[in-house]
């Protein structure tokens, strides 16, 4: 299933991927949000007692990469704007070449995405082409944020065992790079043993910053 969107009437190709990404949609009907957030950001995974942890490491790619705008303002302040410029809450259907249905007018300024893509991709092409559609929603000059799992191949979440496709560094590297980004910012995490609890199995978590070129 490699290569371009299908055309219409690339009948098998299109009926496989289908076929695939129902599945997924299935696997997410038994998702348990608790059971997720349970698994992955309260102790052990998420210790503020230990900057090594991984949790700590996610949000400090985070906060570095987001204080390196514009302007000092206290995170306070940043909370207050974010929150009264927050409309609406739209569905996404990332596998779509228009994810939100309709264009996005103005385009976007940015974009974060955290343990989304890899875990909704039955492939490493499917995943290449979902993050071109979601980075289509950015203006020139935008940013793209992305955490996510390297080598993972399955995450639980209560009753839900959800497949995710196994990913090395170099397939975000090249995702980004065919979805026209120049990459920023890239680093990983080694997920220590004494984080392996058994609700996935993730070698290293990775956190990627790129940017949309500006048009000529
Ligand atoms: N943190 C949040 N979601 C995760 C996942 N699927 N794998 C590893 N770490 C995560």
């Amino acid at each position: 299933t490699a290569g371009p969107d299908p055309a219409p009437g690339a009948g098998a190709n299109l009926v496989i991927r289908d076929g695939r990404l129902a599945a997924v949609r299935e696997g997410y009907e038994r998702f348990d949000p608790r059971a997720y957030l349970q698994n992955n950001y309260v102790p052990p995974r998420a210790d503020f007692s230990s900057e090594d942890c991984v949790v700590p490491w996610k949000l400090r790619c985070l906060a570095e990469t987001f204080a390196s705008g514009e302007g000092v303002e206290p995170w306070q302040e940043k909370e207050r704007r974010l929150r009264g410029r927050l409309r609406r809450i739209l569905p996404i259907d990332v596998h779509r070449p228009d994810p939100l249905g309709s264009p996005l007018r103005p385009p976007a300024d940015a974009l974060l995405s955290a343990f989304c893509l890899e875990a909704v991709s039955p492939d490493r092409a499917t995943f290449a082409r979902a993050l071109g559609h979601v980075g289509s929603l950015l203006r020139p000059g935008g940013h793209a944020v992305l955490l996510g799992a390297l080598g993972e191949s399955f995450y639980l979440a209560g009753a839900a065992r959800l497949p995710v496709v196994p990913l090395a560094e170099d397939d975000v590297r090249g995702a980004l790079a065919g979805a026209g980004f120049v990459l920023r910012r890239f680093c990983s995490y080694a997920m220590p043993p004494a984080l392996r609890t058994g609700v996935d199995d993730v070698d290293s978590v990775f956190f990627a910053h790129a940017q949309k070129p500006m048009e000529a």
